[in-house]
């Protein structure tokens, strides 16, 4: 290959193609085009600014940069195979079109910045992107509860039967989950809120460049102000795998849940042609292949924080070549999540909830027994005795092989003397939601309104972007 490399000035020989290879990272930090583009074209201007480019060199340099993002946007691009990565692409198509002023625009600059920025800007945007993401999902979940009406299932606890509650609680508890996922996406782009740019290659710029005023350009809220630590650093894709990670948990126990559920074991839903897959072979299966794969791939994201978090844990300050290893990561566990958010979105619409079975699902495992003990608690029973009177009651239905509530007021009088007629009243599913109609409880009242709120105010909006003061 005959184009040099733009570090090229000492080398005589050519770089091993086993070293480049490794070290090439193009293919996959391409996707940054459009933050290094205008990562360098406020450099340009920041240069400009300070006297080291003319208006007309940033004139020439911005129509270039220009041409490139078009390129790239329409995938027209020609990487040479000494483009080791998307910056040093840029700038070679760079001075390839405009020539001599090209080569100033690295004046003052490293990649060791330039990285560290491209991969805030980028971080901020991704992170604005998978919070409305999360807030389709939720809305969505809100709309699947609104669906599932009163239809009530059992509560688990070891995944043992417990008490009764309304499926729509249930699909509730993973919009609040969702809540506090697009607040850590928040979390993280504030983490990302902060400029590399001007660092250097370690110890800061030689030139007056007003970083400050680059940082507008470029709209972020700081400026770093330890060079060592700006381009050394990679706590912002830390948040963000992080955040990553807990949203992929949570995805992942809502699949499993849809999986088990749409099991014939359980059968409380029904899988939508528009969201189950078949077999090859078995001719009759409904697979929740959207629900296993937002499960299965939990783990890959986990995969990315370890990943990286393990490239940081040695390093040296300030930048090191292992820190490349951030891209492959971030971009990895941002795909994921985005499919799996899209496919959990997908699967949710396309529920349809089986009020037969669900009620089926109340009659066994004694659920009302907690019930009897809170109705012997409005008697003036202490709890820890209800409790235990309660359980005696549990046993004489074993007994006789029937379901706590199916016992005749006259039998569990005969066990437990403060029991009267009016247990009957308590002894419900309805009456059972009713009572828990404490702030967090199934209560239908309750649930009814957290629908309303969360259809009227979804989670994880993105707040508005406080003005900055005049400085
Ligand atoms: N591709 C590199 C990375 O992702 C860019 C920075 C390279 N810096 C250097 N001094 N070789 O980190």
């Amino acid at each position: 290959m005959s184009s040099k490399r733009l570090w090229g000035g000492r080398f005589k020989g050519s770089l091993d193609p086993r070293i480049d290879r490794l070290n090439r990272s193009f293919d996959f930090d391409r996707r940054l085009f459009f933050v290094d583009i205008g990562g360098s074209h406020a450099w340009a201007a920041a240069l400009q600014r300070a006297g080291l480019l003319t208006k007309k060199e940033l004139r020439a340099i911005a129509g270039g940069l220009g041409r490139i993002m078009g390129e790239f946007s329409q995938d027209t691009f020609k990487p040479l195979p000494t483009d080791e990565d998307i910056h040093t692409a840029v700038e070679r198509r760079l001075i390839e079109l405009v020539g001599e002023p090209g080569k100033k625009l690295h004046t003052g600059r490293s990649r060791n910045d330039q990285v560290a920025t491209d991969l805030h800007l980028w971080l901020r945007l991704r992170c604005e992107q998978l919070r409305r993401d999360i807030a389709v999902l939720a809305l969505t979940l809100a709309g699947a509860a609104e669906r599932a009406g009163e239809i009530a299932i059992p509560a688990y606890t070891h995944l043992q039967r417990a008490q009764p509650v309304l499926l729509a609680h249930h699909l509730l508890a993973y919009v609040e989950m969702l809540d506090r996922d697009g607040t850590r996406f928040l979390v993280a782009a504030r983490a990302a809120d902060e400029m590399p740019l001007g660092c250097g290659a370690a110890v800061g710029t030689g030139f007056p460049i007003d970083r400050k005023a680059l940082a507008k350009d470029l709209g972020f809220k700081r400026v770093a102000r330890n060079s060592l630590d700006a381009v050394g650093s990679r706590d912002a894709a830390l948040d963000f795998l992080h955040a990553c990670n807990v949203l992929a948990i949570h995805l992942s126990r809502l699949g499993e849940e849809i999986i088990l559920w749409a099991s014939a074991e359980f059968g409380f839903v029904r899988l939508s042609d528009t969201i189950a897959t078949g077999s090859s072979l078995l001719p009759q299966k409904r697979n929740p292949d959207g629900a296993e794969l937002a499960r299965g791939k939990a783990g890959r994201v986990l995969g990315n924080l370890v990943t990286l978090a393990t490239a940081l844990k040695g390093l040296p300050l300030a930048y090191n070549k292992d820190l490349q290893e951030d891209k492959e990561a971030v971009f990895d566990a941002d795909d994921t999540v985005t499919g799996i958010l899209a496919a959990m979105t997908a699967t949710l619409e396309g529920l349809e909830f089986d009020e037969k079975r669900c009620a089926a699902a109340l009659k066994g495992g004694h659920l009302l027994a907690t019930e009897i003990a809170d109705y012997l608690v409005r008697k003036g029973v202490p709890f820890r005795t209800a409790h235990e009177k309660a359980g005696t009651l549990v046993a004489r239905a074993e007994k006789e092989g029937v379901d706590v509530a199916e016992l005749s007021p006259a039998v569990m009088a005969e066990e437990v003397e403060e029991i009267g007629p009016d247990i009957t009243r308590a002894l419900s599913i309805k009456a059972a939601l009713k009572a828990k109609r404490a702030l967090g409880g199934t209560a239908p009242n309750r649930v009814r309104a957290e629908i309303r709120r969360r259809q009227s105010k979804p989670a994880a909006p993105t707040p508005p972007r406080k003005r900055r003061p005049k400085s």
